[in-house]
């Protein structure tokens, strides 16, 4: 998505005159990053059986850019159908919110989805967060010159382990923002206790988030499994990612995408298939993995509007609005109380 810079004239209407000619994003980094940690989880994944390597190992600098292509995709709906949603009710949206509060934007990446709600939101103070701080930097400064009336500030943590909002976050109520249907990417029990978490963050103001809703396999599955082969792209590049991690020599022509909807969990699984029998080696360590053994990459889970409802409620909200799409194929929450 297309961040505008301010063009000179724009600018102009802004001058010193206003108090925020000056102001720039602040930036804290709250996790600091531990070189340790991953390689843990990571040995841990793939010595257990069957073996896994968690969904963030995705998204390196190339894997980012991988899914930012995938949102473009003709059979990756989610984006998209989000949009719109947001666009066409975008009014409804913020008075369920209440405008005037601080944004807080979970996993902000390139901020353009948050971007698109100030207008409406009127945040006083938006908070972006994500792994790394620095992720942030290039995003907020353009952001910043464009809308300097609002206090930007730029936070580094591991929101998904952990949605703690140090006091520069501001007090009084906030509104959560939480799109594209990551909370898809937590197990349902996972997904409740990190609403229960959002819930504390928004101090008494609200939760609006995105959700994918169940549909029938064979739209869910191409849409994880594309004609152009970028989700497989994707998907293998975390072996590549992997590799640098942890000095590993997986070879990713030895690995095959797989992704397949289980209707029983209501999730897409994806997986890497090897093709042969491989024997990847690490500093310290080694596997055998046979022909056709799988490793577990992502699980996207996908609601029923009425089961995702529940389990807001479950999480402790108590007032809910929500909006779908003539197919009702993705539906947009606001959740307080
Ligand atoms: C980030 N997340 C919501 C995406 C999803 O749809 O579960 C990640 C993704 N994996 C494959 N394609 C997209």
């Amino acid at each position: 998505m297309e961040i505008r810079v301010p063009t000179t004239a724009a600018r102009a209407k802004v001058g010193p005159m206003d108090g925020f000619a000056d102001r720039s994003p602040t930036f804290i980094q709250l996790d600091k990053p531990d070189a340790q940690a991953p390689r843990d989880e990571l040995l841990a994944g793939l010595q257990s059986r069957p073996a896994s390597i968690a969904p963030k190992f995705l998204y390196d600098a190339l894997g980012s850019r991988l899914f930012d292509a995938i949102t473009a995709l003709e059979e990756y709906y989610p984006t998209r159908t989000e949009a719109a949603i947001v666009e066409r009710h975008g009014a409804e949206i913020a008075a369920a919110c209440a405008p005037g509060q601080t944004l807080v934007d979970l996993g902000a990446g390139n901020c353009a989805k948050a971007a698109k709600l100030f207008a409406t939101l009127k945040p006083p103070r938006y908070v972006a967060v994500d792994i790394a701080a620095a992720y942030l930097r290039d995003a907020l400064e353009r952001l910043q010159r464009a809308h300097p009336q609002i206090e930007m500030l730029g936070l580094g943590v591991d929101w998904s382990r952990s949605l703690r909002l140090p006091a520069e976050a501001g007090d009084g109520p906030r509104t959560v923002f939480f799109p594209g249907s990551s909370i898809g990417n937590f197990s349902p029990a996972a997904a409740c206790e990190f609403l229960r978490s959002c819930r504390a963050a928004a101090r008494g103001g609200c939760l609006l988030i995105g959700v994918d809703l169940l549909k029938p396999r064979h739209i869910l599955e191409p849409a994880y499994d594309d004609a152009l082969g970028v989700t497989a792209a994707f998907n293998l590049n975390l072996l590549r990612h992997v590799n640098a991690l942890i000095g590993a020599d997986f070879d990713v022509r030895q690995w095959r995408h797989v992704a397949r909807f289980d209707a029983t969990r209501g999730c897409i699984e994806m997986r890497l298939a090897a093709r042969e029998d491989v024997r990847v080696h690490w500093a310290g360590g080694e596997r055998q993995f046979l022909a056709g053994e799988h490793i577990h990459t992502e699980d996207s889970f996908k609601y029923r509007r009425d089961d995702f409802a529940a389990l807001l409620r479950d999480a402790g909200f108590r007032q809910l609005h929500w909006w779908t799409d003539d197919r009702e194929w993705f539906a947009v929450f606001v959740a307080r109380g």
